[in-house]
């Protein structure tokens, strides 16, 4: 995930802002950039890769001394990983960072081509620097003011005027932006850990006001330009404390970043509310001479490859299969030239994964991988690449790194759809939009974290030491990955049943006591799901029943109930899963086990 830091001051800017940039590195980046003003202009030195050639190329810089100056670290969303993708982007008037997405550049980039300007990069941060180019004529407030009445999605940005060199401004929306007040200047950042050493004094800027720093002031403004007291906050964060963001662990904070992993992972691929892959490198109509699509995949990633199955198989019957890549190797699987095989990956680096990639290219298989780490082994391979942008996911237990691999497949299960033509344009345009609602019921149920951590106290998950997931359909595919996080985390042994093959055998398992979670999301098998937990209930069973707002069901089985915002059945997993990664973190909680690093688990697997 990109990082900002901005400084100006009585030092020199140059190793202060590559020194926060090195803070920042945790996030996970592409490339790095830096612009410092200084009397002679603005100079910008980018590069794509480690911090270190960045600094080689700073070194090259001619002598002048400069205080003043803005940095970033990129995780690309908008174009691949190169030095003219890096920010800053910039202008002979101006340059900028940005964090965040803006939905509506394309009109931006044609408003901007129209009026002359040409785009050195793919980005859309670059649009932000044209158009502030455009209205600036001297007074950047009402440039800034401008800009943003003209951009939509999200920002974060830090901005230096070529004719201003000993001050910075910044703004923001959705992404966040601090200030830091230190002895020998002030600072923007994007987030604490790149400022830590330097000063523990800092204000939250909020959205609709413009600041503006300088070496010993601080002046934040409201759009209509009349000057704001802000609190100034004391921070008394160790540096694991400031990359965790106040939250006791990093899956919870994971947890939490879903909403913007998403609205990251999807608004770069989404133009007027249609899906559009070719910033991705995917060519036109790409999936039309498919005719069977492979999932391989290890873990959690292998279970969105289940529903990816299921989405695409709903949308467009395109035959799907889905394999664990350490059993796909070895069963001599039929494959055929028109096969499409999808590898999922986190890490990007799982070594069953990766040799499964590599076994269906000696083949002659098309692959495409989609990953979260940038420049990963599986991300340079494969033929063609869909980055989940997740940023870093340092837990063991992944959790936005799923949903963002469900978010990617939804999309291309919808492309799919509309490229075989079993869906039109009006439908694509519908499921986006309520695609888009999902993300915001998410935030809902992180605000009713609450609520999960009751059922987990009410039912003594402390003292349980088995327990079954059940549901049909989607919600059967959902336990499965809710079954895992469970086991990973809180060390609960617990299996995940499609509702109806429990009474098959495993229902021997059900005494009195056993605690069954039972998911019931879609309405029209309700009452066959209702059957057949009341099959467990007869046995003793007590149920956590997780079901969709609207649904009837009798008061008997409400007794432990999260009822999920109603939903179109094909996006309930989107709001499931948050409710079962809750699950497991206080499940795991309550046993006092360390979340962040389960026992016998590694992030990234890299043995057969
Ligand atoms: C490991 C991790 C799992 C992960 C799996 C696949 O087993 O502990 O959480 O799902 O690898 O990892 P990948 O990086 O390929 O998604």
């Amino acid at each position: 995930m990109c990082g900002i830091v901005a400084y100006v001051g009585k030092e020199m800017a140059e190793p202060i802002l590559i020194d926060g940039l090195a803070r920042l590195e945790y996030r996970g980046y592409d490339s790095a950039g830096l612009s410092l003003a200084g009397k002679n202009g603005i100079v910008t030195v980018k590069s794509q890769g480690r911090l270190q050639q960045l600094k080689e190329r700073v070194g090259q810089l001619d002598s002048e001394d400069r205080f003043c100056g803005i940095a970033h670290t990129r995780w690309a969303s908008h174009g691949k990983p190169s030095d003219a993708n890096a920010h800053p982007h910039y202008t002979e008037k101006v340059s900028l960072v940005h964090n965040g997405i803006i939905e509506n550049y394309l009109d931006l980039k044609n408003f901007a081509q129209n009026n002359n300007y040409d785009f050195l990069s793919e980005t859309d941060t670059e649009t932000v620097a044209k158009l502030l180019d455009y209205f600036y004529q001297g007074n950047p407030f009402s440039a800034i003011k401008k800009v943003i009445e003209k951009i939509e999605g999200s920002y974060a940005l830090a901005i230096l005027f070529a004719d201003r060199p000993k001050e910075i401004y910044g703004i923001r929306k959705d992404s966040p932006l601090i200030i830091g007040l230190g002895q020998t200047g002030n600072w923007l950042a994007s987030d604490l850990t790149a400022i830590l050493p330097y000063t523990k004094q800092y204000i939250l800027l909020e959205e609709n006001e413009i600041v503006q720093i300088q070496e010993n002031e601080v002046k934040i403004y409201s759009l209509e330009r009349e000057m704001k007291e802000k609190k100034v906050q004391q921070m008394n964060w160790s540096l694991e404390e400031a990359q965790k963001n106040h939250f006791p662990h990093f899956m919870l904070k994971e947890i939490f970043d879903q909403p913007t992993a998403l609205k990251n992972t999807l608004f770069p691929r989404l133009r007027k509310n249609q899906i559009d892959f070719r910033q991705d490198g995917l060519p036109e109509n790409f999936f039309l001479p498919f005719k069977k699509i492979f999932f391989v995949a290890c873990g959690t990633a292998m279970h969105a490859g289940n529903i990816g199955k299921f989405l695409i198989e709903s949308f467009s019957r395109i035959p799907t299969e889905v394999d664990f890549a350490s059993e796909f190797r070895y069963r001599n699987p039929i494959l055929k030239q028109d096969d499409l095989m999808i590898f999922i990956s986190q890490s990007g680096e799982t070594a069953d994964t990766l040799a499964a990639l590599r076994l269906a290219k000696s083949k002659g298989i098309c692959t495409l991988a989609i990953v979260n780490a940038v420049n990963s082994s599986i991300a340079r391979e494969a033929d063609y690449l869909l980055m989940t942008h997740a940023g870093p996911e340092i837990a063991v237990a992944s959790t936005k790194a799923f949903s963002t691999q469900l978010i990617l497949l939804f999309i291309l299960a919808l492309h799919l759809a509309q490229q075989k033509q079993a869906m039109t344009k009006d439908e694509v345009s519908l499921a986006v939009s309520s695609l888009k609602n999902s993300i915001v019921d998410i935030e809902g149920i992180l605000n009713r974290k609450e609520e999960v951590q009751q059922i987990v106290q009410k039912l003594d998950l402390l003292h349980t030491e088995h327990l079954f997931f059940i549901g049909r359909g989607l919600d059967y595919l959902v336990g499965l990955e809710a079954s895992l996080k469970l086991k990973e985390i809180s060390y609960i042994h617990s299996e995940a049943y499609a509702a109806g093959e429990l009474k098959h055998g495993t229902i021997a398992l059900i005494e009195e006591g056993s605690i069954v979670v039972a998911i019931a999301t879609d309405e029209n098998i309700l009452a066959k799901t209702i059957s057949n937990i009341k099959e467990v209930v007869a046995r003793g069973a007590k149920i956590f029943l997780v079901i969709a707002e609207g649904m009837e069901v009798e008061d008997s089985l409400l007794e432990y109930c999260f009822v999920l915002p109603k939903t179109e059945k094909t996006l309930s997993p989107f709001l499931s899963t948050v409710v079962f990664q809750l699950f497991a973190y206080y499940a795991a909680m309550e046993r006092g086990c360390d979340v962040d690093k389960p026992k016998n688990l590694a992030k990234s697997v890299t043995i057969e």
